[in-house]
């Protein structure tokens, strides 16, 4: 589903950028524009990248395979 409507921005993105190491409403803002522009997007947007870093294994997973 699109979270951010302003820059077209799905909740996969977000998930996997947080997985990359996006894991901030700053750095997902800085990588993908979300909630830079209007804000409504930002409460759900925390949400997942709050979500995304209870789920240890894909976070895990992503950590381990960059390094
Ligand atoms: S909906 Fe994300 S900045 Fe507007």
């Amino acid at each position: 589903m699109y979270v951010c409507l302003c820059h077209a921005v799905t909740d996969h993105e977000i998930r996997a950028a947080v997985h990359l190491g996006a894991d901030s409403l700053e750095a997902i803002g800085e990588h993908l524009g979300v909630g830079t522009r209007c804000g409504c997007c930002r409460e759900t947007a925390a949400q997942l990248i709050s979500d995304c870093r209870s789920c240890p294994a894909a976070h895990g997973s992503a950590r381990a395979a960059a390094s």
